[in-house]
């Protein structure tokens, strides 16, 4: 388990700190409180609960169409919850916009997306877009003001960009670029909100085993070096028992295991729930 303050690192790498924060704000803990998402006459999720500590990796695992995605989409304020709350920084996540829950601190990934417009510098300034102060008229007007912030967000971009192993196709375009690396450049343009809870939808699905490896090392390096919270759905078991501090599992909607990597993986409900289910990981069984 991790420190939930922005300032040190477990294994004293580089901390892509952020810049305009004087005094580190804690890291906010996520309650999913009896959770009901119905579609027409499909429950998606069911009275679903658990919670996200601060600073830790928490795996939402589960068969295909078990409500991992929809309950991601309820979080981040893309789905309407039918029933329960969503608590966060003393909000209830389910009566805001999307916007107004990024600006929480909150960024996501989603599922299957690849990138391929603009070069990586351009993505990950949309993920600065969020946060510039200047408005549209000083930016176009290129005021100096406007251009120092706009410096000061590019800069902080390469940083990151570095921080994930982009730093040499920063100025690339992102349609150059290995499928692995794609992947790497959504997770930074997230990463560019400067969130304190990060939401990833299977970042590892379509990349062959070494990138799999890397990517883990790098979701485990951006938790420890940020102490931020990291809600994480992926198939790969292998690397969900390597990284994540504590997993919920889910099976047609229904909360069928929480607790460690360890105790889920041992759950006869959570290995009956995959039997049947075809691999599409590493060939490690929970
Ligand atoms: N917008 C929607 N309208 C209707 N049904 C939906 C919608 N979104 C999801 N569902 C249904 O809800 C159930 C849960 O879907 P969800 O995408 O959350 O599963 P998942 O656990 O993310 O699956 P996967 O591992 O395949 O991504 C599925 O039966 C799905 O068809
Ligand atoms: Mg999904």
């Amino acid at each position: 388990m991790s420190s939930n303050t922005a300032a040190t690192t477990r294994d004293g790498a580089a901390s892509p700190e952020p810049q305009e924060d004087t005094e580190p704000k804690p890291v906010p803990t996520l309650v999913v409180d009896a959770l009901t998402v119905r579609f027409s006459g499909l429950v998606a999720l069911d009275n679903v609960s658990f919670t996200v500590a601060p600073g830790t990796i928490h795996a939402l695992i589960g068969p295909n169409g078990a409500g991992k995605s929809t309950c991601f989409n309820v979080v981040s304020g893309v789905y309407r919850a039918t029933a329960g709350a969503v608590r966060y920084a003393g909000k209830d996540l389910t009566r805001l916009a999307p916007h107004r829950i990024a600006r929480l601190a909150v960024a996501r990934t989603f599922q299957n997306i690849v990138l391929t417009h603009g070069t990586v510098a351009d993505n990950l300034m949309l993920g600065r877009h969020s946060l510039t102060r200047a408005g549209f008229t000083s930016t176009a007007l290129r005021l100096p003001q406007a251009v120092r912030e706009q410096r000061r967000h590019r800069e902080r971009a390469a940083e990151i960009a570095d921080f994930l192993g982009l730093g040499p196709a920063f100025d690339k375009p992102v349609g150059s670029l290995a499928y692995g690396d794609r992947k790497r450049v959504e997770m930074a343009r997230a990463l560019c909100m400067e969130p304190k809870l990060l939401l990833l939808d299977e970042p590892v699905a379509g990349m062959h085993p070494t990138e799999r490896v890397a990517m883990a090392e790098t979701i485990a390096k951006v938790r420890d070096a940020l102490g931020i919270s990291i809600l994480i759905v992926e198939h790969d078991m292998g690397l969900i028992m390597r990284i994540a501090d504590s997993v919920t599992v889910l099976d047609f909607g229904r909360l069928i295991a929480d607790g460690t990597p360890e105790r889920v993986q041992r759950d006869p409900a959570v290995i009956s729930a995959y039997l049947g289910t075809p691999a599409q990981d590493e060939g490690t069984q929970p």
